[in-house]
């Protein structure tokens, strides 16, 4: 069944426009979310040390709802990344706007002031987390993992990932992740090869597969490499291992569903009046962090039965540097829910970007041929840069700050325009079109700051899984460009909409055929 995701027509837009505006001022009057303190306002400072600064931009809104009508207009909050786009070219890279709410978010799209706000995250960077998720965490008392943690506990072990999975030499994961790879792959190729072998259709073109069910497969197969790089591939061969990741693969990817419907609904109010929508979510998440769990008990059972040497895993090495067994469990579900969806649809968006560029194909075909990456290296930039997944990234500023000649007080929330600044010609030229050999040395002139496409974040807080999904996305795209053309079916163009992630406005629909040359 192919799903269309959001199109509304007029009708279901002004019953979206009216249900959002009631929920919305209902949950200001009676359930406001206490996350952050409120920024402190301009009129408490010293007025002379603010005259000096270069005002930012304010967008105006109306009391209460704030400039909440403009973004309904503009679809609601799946279309968030565009409308502050079009704000952008309005009011330029940086702006104030109180998208409802009590507090203004300083929203930022230069490379320079992008820099500038990692810069001044202080010690223990704070970021926005989802209101569905700190709500859950606080009514069940959980602890979570790296995404959820704060201050010195943080940093902590924070800093023994940094050694474990970003730092140095990391070839031992290769083995994890190309064997979990050429498996999924590999079936692609004989599902293609069979095609393929029936008659030609008329005109005489090979036939070619359609891939099933990509976005799921996509997901199980991130998870299914993080299981390996924690406890090693030979993980795989225990009978209930496999059932018990489909299981998990699809309860994770349920999370995501859930947390995306309560973007666009007040999870505190959800809760208060016991809703189907937080009902679901709130069994959804026990289930995770329960199966998440056991998973990890079950794999430590066997790896303690197993009589041969441990293969050179994670888990052993978290060991090593004397985590304890119940934070391993909290780090490790976390990092599943962390590399789920934003590996799957980053590899679904650089699949799409690469179904639109057949000569680039064969280019990067011959490339492979010849072990070099460069190309594909580029490749993987370019729609990092164009889809990032992440296309907000927040952070509360510690203390008071000077960025770019204007002045941002202490605690407020500076989001950084990540799908605005990869695609400012002041940063990329010619930013709309995929040319990964920008990326390569000698062409300078492509990239004029390469700082405007930071899609993992920089900083003390930038994501743990990096190399990780860098060497997934390598090793999946290699494989895919040497073995297929690659073909998009899908009838209207394909945009983005924000669930979360950004993810395709339509289900993806991707064709194989063997490469012939
Ligand atoms: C292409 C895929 C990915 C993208 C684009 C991505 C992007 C990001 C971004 C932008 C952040 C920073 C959030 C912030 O600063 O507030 C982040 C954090 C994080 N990512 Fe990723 N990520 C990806 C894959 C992964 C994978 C594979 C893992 C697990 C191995 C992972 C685990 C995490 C965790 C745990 C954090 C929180 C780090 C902390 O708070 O210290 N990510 N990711």
């Amino acid at each position: 069944m192919r799903v269309k995701r959001e199109r509304p027509g007029p009708l279901r837009w002004l019953r979206h426009l009216l249900d959002e505006l009631l929920v919305r001022i209902l949950s200001l009057s009676l359930f406001r979310v206490k996350s952050k303190p409120p920024a402190a306002s301009f009129s408490g400072l010293d007025s002379s040390s603010v005259t000096k600064y270069v005002p930012i931009p304010r967008v105006k809104g109306l009391p209460v709802v704030g400039t909440l009508l403009d973004l309904i207009a503009a679809g609601g909050a799946t279309h968030l990344h565009k409308y502050i786009d079009a704000r952008h070219r309005q009011y330029g890279p940086i702006f104030r706007e109180r998208l409802g709410g009590t507090q203004d978010a300083v929203f930022v799209s230069s490379a320079n002031l992008m820099r500038g706000v990692f810069q001044h995250e202080g010690q223990y960077p704070q970021h926005p987390l989802p209101d569905a998720w700190t709500l859950y965490n606080q009514q069940h008392a959980c602890q979570r993992g790296l995404f959820f943690m704060e201050g010195a506990e943080w940093l902590h072990n924070r800093r023994i990932l940094n050694r474990l999975l970003l730092n140095g030499n990391l070839n031992w994961m290769d083995v994890h992740i190309e064997s979990c790879t050429r498996r999924m792959v590999e079936q692609w190729r004989s599902r293609t090869a069979e095609v393929a072998a029936i008659l030609p259709e008329e005109g005489g073109e090979i036939r070619s597969y359609e891939l099933p069910l990509l976005e799921q497969q996509l997901y199980r197969w991130s998870i299914e490499v993080l299981c390996c790089i924690m406890f090693g591939t030979s993980i795989l061969t225990c009978p209930k291992i496999q059932s018990a990741l489909d299981h998990f693969t699809q309860i994770v990817h349920k999370v995501f569903e859930h947390s995306s419907r309560l973007m666009t609904f007040p999870p505190r109010l959800a809760q208060m009046l016991r809703l189907p929508i937080w009902r679901d979510f709130e069994a959804n998440v026990d289930e995770v962090l329960r199966e998440g769990a056991a998973i990890i008990d079950y794999c430590i059972g066997v790896q303690q039965d197993q009589k041969q040497p441990h293969e050179d895993a994670l888990f052993q090495r978290l060991q090593a540097a004397e985590v304890p067994g119940e934070m391993i469990k909290r780090i490790f579900v976390d990092l599943v829910i962390a590399a789920g969806d934003t590996t799957a649809f980053s590899s679904q968006w650089a699949l799409f970007a690469l179904s639109q560029e057949p000569l680039l194909q064969k280019r990067l075909a011959r490339e492979q041929s010849t072990h070099d990456s460069r190309l594909l290296h580029g490749l993987i930039k370019e729609s990092l840069r164009l889809y990032p997944v992440a296309p907000f990234i927040g952070r509360y500023l510690p203390q008071d700050a000077q960025l770019g000649g204007h002045f941002i007080e202490k605690d407020t929330m500076v989001l950084l325009s990540l799908y605005t600044a990869g695609r400012d010609p002041a940063h990329f030229e010619q930013p709309n079109r995929v040319l990964p050999e920008r990326w390569c040395i000698g062409q300078s002139e492509q990239v004029h700051q390469s700082h405007g496409s930071l899609p993992f974040a920089i900083g003390q807080r930038s994501c743990i899984g990096r190399r990780v999904a860098l060497k997934q996305l390598h090793s999946l795209l290699g494989r895919c460009v040497s073995q297929f053309e690659m073909r998009c079916l899908n009838e209207q163009p394909v945009d983005s909409v924000l669930r979360m992630v950004t993810v395709p406005d339509q289900t993806l629909r991707l064709a194989l055929r063997p490469r012939t040359e």
